[in-house]
């Protein structure tokens, strides 16, 4: 008898916790993913491009006091296109991204998952690396005018191979940012187990990349399109003009 395990489809989780300090007071009444991007609340966002992509299977993991405004804003999320929504708590609010992508595990039974973090807009399409992908990691850059920010891809001389990602660097030494958009085969829950805290007292999505880096499994892509995330009073002003203005609006 020929046994055989099904392909397993990707699904796609947004981390959506934290406690979002950096927007204070702003997050002090809500959840940072739920407030106005122009017309929207912020995690619509990243919802979209998961949906784009073809992926309509979602776990929502979130966190700190604000939790349940998640349920009154998205319900089941069928009204945005959503077959299957999930949602889960993350007990450390301040423990990290990679902490949080741990709480899917038992969400992927197995398979890849495409990860976004709720606080990234991008116009960006990210369907072909989604249908293209087979196993490893796949990352999404882009240049960025403050890399400090963010993790930083490090290249050798050809500047296409990553020697590996630095994590908000004083000296960056590219000018690209790691977006927070992720494709990871099953195995990324392995490696979080093996993951140590960093010195702010995180388990670093850094930490993840460079563990695939070093196995020879991550491949990367520029995204193709506008992107910033919205987790600073500036970077969040600078969302909300990028899709006015995509919408439609003359703000002068
Ligand atoms: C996080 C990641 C960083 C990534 C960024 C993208 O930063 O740690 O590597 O470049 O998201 O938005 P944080 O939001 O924790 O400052």
């Amino acid at each position: 008898m020929i046994s055989y395990s099904p392909a397993k489809i990707m699904k796609g989780v947004i981390l959506a916790g934290g406690l979002a300090t950096r927007l204070y007071p702003l997050t002090h009444a809500t959840n940072k993913h739920l407030l106005p991007v122009y017309d929207k609340p912020m995690i619509y966002y990243p919802i979209q491009v998961l949906l784009k992509a073809g992926i309509d299977e979602i776990l929502v993991v979130t966190g700190g006091p604000h939790a349940g405004d998640f349920i009154r804003v998205l319900q089941n999320g069928s009204d945005l296109g959503i077959k299957h929504l999930e949602y889960t708590y993350q007990t450390k609010p301040d423990g990290g991204i990679a902490d949080a992508l741990d709480m899917a595990k038992d969400f992927a039974d197995g398979g890849p998952v495409a990860v976004i973090l709720g606080d990234n807009t991008t116009d960006a399409d990210i369907s072909k690396g989604i249908k293209s992908f087979k196993d490893g990691a796949l990352i999404f850059l882009k240049k960025v005018a403050d890399p400090e920010r963010y993790g930083v891809p490090v290249f050798d001389k050809t500047g296409k191979k990553i020697l590996k990602i630095e994590e908000k660097p004083k000296v960056p030494k590219s000018d690209y940012a790691v977006t927070g958009l992720y494709v990871y085969d099953n195995s990324v829950f392995k490696i979080i187990k093996t993951l140590k805290l960093s010195e702010r007292g995180q388990l670093e999505v850094t930490d993840i990349n460079n563990a695939y880096l070093r196995k020879g499994a991550l491949r990367w892509e520029e995204l193709d399109g506008f992107w910033t995330d919205a987790g600073t009073p500036a970077s969040l002003f600078k969302a909300n003009m990028f899709w006015a203005v995509k919408k439609g609006v003359n703000l002068l």
